[in-house]
């Protein structure tokens, strides 16, 4: 079968015929073109468009190959893509009457339901990976609800919180990417079919026929946007985009914390490396390509969005060069999703050292200024003033915090002495009683956090059903 025996006299010269290939990553989306195939067959031969045992044979050779597999298919430098192979393969099959099988359909339709096809299925698997980080945090937050640790702003201590409170923002921020995937799957999940080159066909051809066959939801709803649209893939490239961003900020806090300056972290051997020529050294290789990682599929967002702008509607070949940088995304996301899981499942936090940063460096007098204002009815910023001297002045004379040295402070400032009950500044000033009082929600108490892990559970619960797990 050769296209070009009609219009063109000459074949493509073999440079331009490798130039424009898309084979090399056409092959993602064999099976789905099989599936499109089959549907827009089965839907010609309902509607009587052709006849019955034409369809039949053509659905027949779709069926072998399917079974036979990619391998089955034969390339020359005449096959521009998988649609050309698929439709070779055929008629090989079935002889000429394998070109009805091309009856009200275009490659443009076509490639653009493949895609949508393959998009959906991949979707579906990155979102259970993210429910399945999710669940492992939990889990492991659940370990930790009494560990304290120091929270940072500015990379500077500011206040004690507990590893599982932070290891629950990881599993928000998550959650936030699962999300954003489920509202992309609903414009992924449109049937193009039947646009054919950009302005359907004049055969009675059953849209909505195909569009169950295919399991999508609707088809859309105009033939120039069904070929030329491409924003659900920049859509699914943001997500995964965000995706990355938020493995990459883990990553990021695990190689500060594995460094010998915090130490708050050991990752596991399985994901660490060593040097060549320094003996010492265990080196978090897998965190630092992750992080690197998210990079490239920022970069593929970025490539993508710029081919897209300046097409004119409707198919252009330049959409060809979009797909590669959406698969290349969703590889890249999918592995780094499952390493990184595993990587941040399997650390081991050093209590020790984690409570030592959280009491040390005065993270902890937030609280002595609030009850001040709790205990003395004193303004805030008037707190916050006198607190800020006391600590001045405690590392200046390298003196621990008490009433009395709170009230010389206050005296100096020209404030009335507070007269604070000792134990009370002392009790304040441990991280763990610290952390145990801020118990609003949203808050790093043991108990917020009990509440955070089970409604978190609870989303899981109805996610993983909904996906049928
Ligand atoms: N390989 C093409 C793509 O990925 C398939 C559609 C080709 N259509 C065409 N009119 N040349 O976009």
């Amino acid at each position: 079968m050769n296209l070009r025996a009609g219009r063109l006299k000459k074949q493509m010269s073999d440079e331009a015929a490798d130039y424009t290939s898309s084979l090399s990553s056409d092959m993602v989306i064999f099976e789905a073109d099989i599936k499109c195939n089959f549907a827009h067959v089965l839907m010609l031969k309902e509607e009587k468009i052709i006849d019955n045992d034409i369809a039949d044979k053509i659905l027949e050779a779709l069926d072998k190959l399917k079974e036979e597999g990619y391998d089955a298919l034969t390339f020359d430098n005449s096959v521009e893509d998988i649609h050309m192979a698929i439709e070779n393969y055929v008629t090989d099959i079935v002889g000429s009457d394998a070109g009805f099988m091309h009856t009200a359909k275009s490659r443009n339709d076509q490639v653009a339901t493949d895609i949508r096809l393959v998009l959906r299925d991949k979707i579906t698997d990155i979102q259970l990976g993210i429910l399945e980080f999710i669940e492992g945090l939990t889990l492991f937050a659940n370990e930790h609800l009494e560990t304290v640790m120091v929270g940072y702003t500015h990379l500077q201590h500011a206040q004690p919180i507990t590893i599982a409170h932070h290891l629950m923002a990881y599993a928000q921020s998550l959650k936030r990417d699962y999300e954003r995937l489920n509202d992309t799957y609903k414009r992924v999940n449109l049937n193009p079919l039947g646009s054919a080159a950009m302005t359907t066909t004049s055969f009675p051809i059953n849209r909505q026929l195909t569009t169950d066959l295919l399991g999508f939801d609707a088809y859309l709803e105009n033939s120039m946007d069904g070929v030329a649209s491409r924003d659900f893939i920049s859509e699914t490239v943001f997500d995964l985009s965000s995706l990355m961003t938020t493995l990459s900020k883990i990553c990021e806090e695990l190689i500060l914390w594995s460094s010998y300056e915090f130490g708050v972290v050991q990752i596991a051997d399985e994901y660490s490396s060593t040097s060549s020529i320094m003996p010492q050294k265990k080196n978090p290789d897998v965190a630092e390509l992750a992080r690197s990682k998210a990079t490239i599929v920022n970069g593929e967002l970025i490539s993508i969005l710029t081919i897209l702008k300046a097409i004119p509607y409707t198919y252009n070949r330049d959409l060809q060069e979009i797909t590669p940088h959406l698969w290349n995304s969703i590889f890249i996301s999918e592995e780094t999703l499952n390493i990184v899981t595993k990587m941040l499942l399997s650390v081991e936090f050093n209590k020790d050292r984690c409570l030592e940063l959280a009491g040390s460096n005065f993270a902890t007098v937030t609280d002595l200024a609030d009850i001040m204002v709790r205990e003395k009815k004193i303004p805030f910023r008037t707190a916050h003033k006198i607190v800020g001297r006391v600590v001045n002045e405690a590392i200046d004379q390298d003196k621990n915090i008490n009433s009395k040295f709170i009230d010389e402070i206050a005296i100096d400032l020209d404030f009335d002495p507070l007269n604070l009950d000792d134990s009370l500044v002392k009790k304040v000033l441990n991280p763990l009683e610290n952390v145990k009082i801020r118990s609003v929600p949203g808050g790093p108490s043991p108990e917020m956090v009990k509440i955070a892990i089970s409604n978190l559970n609870e989303f899981l619960d109805e996610e993983f059903e909904k996906k049928g797990i």
